[in-house]
């Protein structure tokens, strides 16, 4: 009777406290048999209804998505909107969950959910520059989504995405960088177009400010842009870097930090700072340029994609006085750097099926199209940009289409799970130029050094 008496559910205890071992043999032997089959029953009905309320009651899943903290409240209501339209369709609700608000700490709370393989967030946004960093605790979504789906986004997106052969995560959104300027200003002093290269950049914002301060409002600037010590300065540092012909920090086997383009365009960054850029401008990340620029405060910005949605919003200040442009050009061209995400599943999901089929949902070409219809962030789907109804409401869209082959990556897959440490030396190195605590020659040699012990690479 040991084994009743071990059994700890109110079903053994119940066969224990029966009392067997009193009755007579025979009848002992009809009871106990009696037991089992009574056990044997009741076992069967309850994973009988088990599997019942799998089948038919899928509603009592909740999927949990964790997405970038970096959206406005119209970017969220939409989501929400599209979460509701999950649910009506297949019976399952999604709960979104808080992130924080820069890539950098983004970053860190998914590696450390992921690390202690938790099941809750079933679903992770994950930015362009994360596929490799996290392919290791996210599902392969080749075998749940149809093939045919997965080739309808933008090519180097899915590729960005693959690590190994694993599809970690599909597309959602396109990201790029672009010059936000206000149009009523450039008509106001004679411009009748953005600026095309950094020259003309510094003198149209130079001669805006200069005006608008004459006219009493002393706190306008030129410049906006995001000098914080983050990944939106690996960003904002990049695009001077490339548009000079310095390199894109790691590239062809090879570190590209120190040379004279290079130097060069941070010192360009370093000169702005208190000129056309506000001395604050060393700690601001993309909300804080919004901010200053969406107050009326400054003629251009350099900002995401993303933060047309925000700045076309009904109730924002300069809702019908703005465009986007390509960003201004160096020597060497144009440099934007690809940003924007993709949604990936946990493998320490309970739901991956039903997890996958969220992320097929987010992404898939109705549900973009519908999102498209109104202001929206560049679709993942190139089909999309030659949709009438898509660039009506989204006219910025052709200039993105433009400005695609020109994008540059950040060296992500190039530094895979060293990326984060390859950034942060980058973006550190460029501060202390902005901030003045050193020359931009002395950086970028540090820099150098200190890139050659994380990756082991060699300078040209
Ligand atoms: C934006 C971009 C993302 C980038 C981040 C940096 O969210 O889409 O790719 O890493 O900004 O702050």
């Amino acid at each position: 009777m040991q084994l009743f008496a071990g059994g700890t559910t109110p079903f053994f205890q119940a066969i224990y406290r029966f009392g067997v071992d009193d009755l007579p043999r025979q009848l002992r032997r009809q009871r106990v048999l009696r037991l089992f089959v009574f056990a044997g029953t009741c076992l069967l009905a309850i994973f009988a209804g088990q599997a019942c309320q799998k089948r038919d009651k899928p509603a009592a899943i909740t999927l949990t998505l964790i997405d970038q903290g970096w959206v406005n409240k119209d970017t969220r209501d939409r989501l929400n909107e599209e979460l509701r339209l999950f649910t009506t369709e297949s019976g399952i609700r999604v709960e979104v969950l808080p992130a924080p608000e820069s890539a950098v700490e983004q970053l860190a709370t998914w590696r450390k959910l992921l690390q202690a393989r938790a099941a809750v967030p079933d679903v992770y946004a994950v930015d362009v520059i994360w596929p490799a960093i996290l392919a290791d605790d996210l599902v392969d979504l080749k075998p749940y989504i149809p093939g045919p789906e997965i080739a309808a986004h933008f090519p180097e997106l899915i590729a960005n995405n693959t690590v190994n052969g694993k599809l970690v995560a599909l597309p959602y959104n396109l990201d790029t960088g672009v010059l936000f300027y206000r149009i009523d200003l450039l008509q106001q002093y004679g411009y009748r177009a953005p600026p095309k290269n950094w020259e003309e950049l510094e003198s149209m914002a130079a001669r805006i400010q200069a005006g608008e301060r004459a006219k009493g409002n002393k706190d306008f600037w030129g410049f906006v842009w995001e000098g914080a010590s983050s990944e939106a300065l690996t960003c904002n540092a990049l695009e001077w870097q490339v548009s000079e012909g310095g390199g894109k920090i790691l590239e062809n086997g090879m570190i590209t930090v120190n040379n004279p383009q290079t130097i060069r365009a941070w010192e360009r960054g370093a000169r702005w700072v208190g000129s056309i850029s506000p001395p604050g401008v060393v700690a601001y990340k993309e909300w804080d340029a919004f901010n200053i620029w969406q107050a009326g405060q400054a003629a251009f910005m350099r900002n995401w994609a993303n933060a047309y949605v925000a700045a076309r919003a009904p109730g924002s200040p300069i809702q019908k006085t703005f465009e986007v442009a390509p960003l201004p050009e160096g020597r060497a061209g144009l440099g934007a750097t690809l940003g924007g995400h993709g949604y990936g599943v946990s493998r320490y999901s309970l739901h991956p099926q039903e997890a996958a089929m969220l992320v097929r949902f987010l992404c898939r070409r109705d549900v973009q199209l519908k999102r498209c219809r109104k202001t929206a962030q560049p679709s993942t789907l190139p089909e999309l940009y030659s949709d009438p109804e898509v660039l009506a409401a989204n006219p910025y869209f052709s200039s993105i289409l433009d400005t695609r082959n020109k994008i540059a990556l950040r060296p992500a897959a190039t530094s895979g799970k060293k990326y984060p440490d390859v950034s942060r030396a980058y973006f550190e190195a460029v501060h202390v130029v902005l901030t003045g605590k050193k020359s931009a020659t002395q950086a970028a040699s540090d820099l150098q050094i200190e890139l050659q012990e994380i990756t082991g690479l060699k300078a040209p």
